[in-house]
């Protein structure tokens, strides 16, 4: 056992390597120790809270969280870099179920104050965090389905659904007053399960109606949720640390929704109300206006690149799923040893994830002052000589510029079409996550490298060698 104030020491600094970790986390170089530092904040957390509040059931809890732990440590050893999302999202959900169970048992403990304003400020506390706990969840749960691919990236929008969103809500206030107001524990269940149910149904309608390309939204504003879920458990369980970790995930979170917002140029609240990427289907399939693709392959590639001063590698989601990071350093280096400046554009939503293509260009050792943001180097392709594009799609899509039907219409891309000469790397002419067709590769000065990623990558490298 250790005292009072022990413990309040071992929380403060717990959530002072907490601070350091976001901090770390906030570039490519430091993230690493960002890491180290949040892994020591939460030892120290799970310990101090352990010695200082754990007198029963030891042997359960260890078995518990060693069960968690291996489940954990395995998970995290076997997911693929592209299936990185899906975890997260997965994760997510989990962090969410937990507040409802907390909530739940919260209320069910004797030791609960059982009258007067406590009484209100635990029902209300219990009560919210059930409510984010269980949207966070549910929310979560579809994303996973939506990132994996097991459920369709369309948007299903129901009639009326503003005004089933609006229902629900109000549900949520009306039941939120009947079991505040309950004239006994026991009749306070009631109200509790209803709204439970609205918060799984709620969850669920808000993820299935946001399209395919607006889904870097959902993944940071479900991981802002997640934080002031476990924050409304930190209140629950009167417990500090987790009111201030769950309050930093929960605004981290909603500046990375902010953030990816500005990115792709929509409101949150648009993005929330869901609907954007109706027109998916109808603006594929191709029209006459499209014309003819410009196919090349790897010799002619070899020789363009040869003949550059500049070159800005656009990499995307299929870079990441054919892993070419590492041939993409090699090309880099040799292109460098042949005097040509070589440069990465990078957009925030490249991907499948937040700062996907930065890490696998970190763990390719790709040094980082030749990677830059979309903003510092958009208006540089007209001085640049070859663009290679590998995998990426809806980033660099045109259409995102000049038509407003096209579901991710004012979504600032990429503009390679304005280099001298764009190799486009891809395996066919599938569309994009977003499901748009993608005039680029019908550009005079595109041509089309098709095949994986990373075998094409390697072709030229090979090319480049000889
Ligand atoms: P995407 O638009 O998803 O396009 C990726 C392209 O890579 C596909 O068209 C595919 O065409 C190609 N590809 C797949 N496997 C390949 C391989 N092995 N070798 C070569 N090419 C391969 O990629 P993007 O430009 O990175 O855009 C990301 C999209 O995902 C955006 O719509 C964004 O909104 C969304 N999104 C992003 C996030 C975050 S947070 N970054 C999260 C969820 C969704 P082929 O099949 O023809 O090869």
């Amino acid at each position: 056992m250790i005292s009072e104030s022990m413990l309040t020491v071992a929380y403060l600094g717990a959530a002072a390597l907490f601070i350091l970790a976001l901090g770390g986390l906030s570039s490519n170089d430091t993230a690493r120790r960002g890491n180290m530092y949040g892994m020591s904040g939460m030892a120290l957390a799970i310990t101090a809270t352990i010695v200082a509040h754990v007198q029963a059931n030891i042997g359960l809890l260890v078995s518990m969280m060693a069960i968690g732990g291996i489940a954990g440590f395995i998970l995290a050893r076997r997911v693929q870099m592209t299936q990185m999302p899906e975890l997260v999202a997965i994760l997510h959900s989990m962090v969410g179920m937990a507040a409802v169970l907390v909530g739940y048992t919260s209320f069910m403990d004797p030791a609960a104050p059982a009258s007067g304003v406590e009484k209100v400020i635990h029902e209300v506390e219990v009560y919210l965090g059930i409510f984010i706990g269980m949207v966070t969840f549910s929310g979560s749960v579809i994303a996973y389905g939506k990132l994996s691919g097991l459920l369709g990236g369309k948007p299903l929008l129901l009639p009326a659904r503003h005004s089933l969103n609006l229902m629900m809500l109000l549900a949520t206030i009306v039941l939120g007053v009947l079991f505040v107001q309950a004239e006994s524990h026991h009749s306070a269940y009631l109200p509790l399960y209803v709204m439970t149910a609205i918060a799984f149904i709620f969850g669920i309608h808000m993820v299935v109606a946001i399209g395919g390309a607006d889904m870097p939204v959902v993944i940071s504003m479900l991981n802002s949720y997640s934080g002031w879920a476990a924050a409304a458990t930190g209140f629950m369980l009167s417990n500090d640390l987790l009111i201030i970790t769950g309050a930093l995930v929960g605004s981290s979170g909603a500046i990375l929704s902010y953030i990816m917002c500005r990115a792709m140029n929509r409101k949150f609240l648009s993005v929330i109300s869901g609907g954007f990427g109706m027109t998916v289907a109808s603006s594929s399939g191709g029209g006459a206006e499209q014309g003819e693709v410009n196919p090349i392959d790897s010799v002619e590639a070899v020789q363009l690149l040869r003949e550059a001063g500049e070159v800005m590698i656009v990499p995307g989601y299929g870079m990441a799923t054919a892993q070419a990071q590492h041939a993409v350093s090699q090309l880099t280096r040799l292109l460098q040893q042949h005097g040509i400046n070589v440069r990465f554009g990078i957009h925030p939503v490249a991907g499948r994830m937040p700062g996907h293509m930065n890490v696998l260009l970190a763990e390719a050792k790709v040094p980082y002052d030749i990677v830059f943001e979309m903003d510092e180097i958009n208006s540089d392709f007209p001085d640049v000589d070859v663009a290679i594009v590998i995998g990426a799609n809806d980033t660099v899509n045109p259409s995102a510029l000049e038509g407003s039907d096209s579901p991710i219409a004012g979504m600032p891309v990429l503009e390679v079409w304005n280099s001298k000469h764009c190799i486009v790397m891809k395996r066919g002419m599938a569309t994009g996550y977003a499901g748009v067709d993608n005039p680029l590769f019908f550009k005079e000065n595109t041509r089309m490298l098709f095949g994986d990623a990373r075998v094409m990558m390697e072709e030229l490298v090979q090319q480049i060698h000889d």
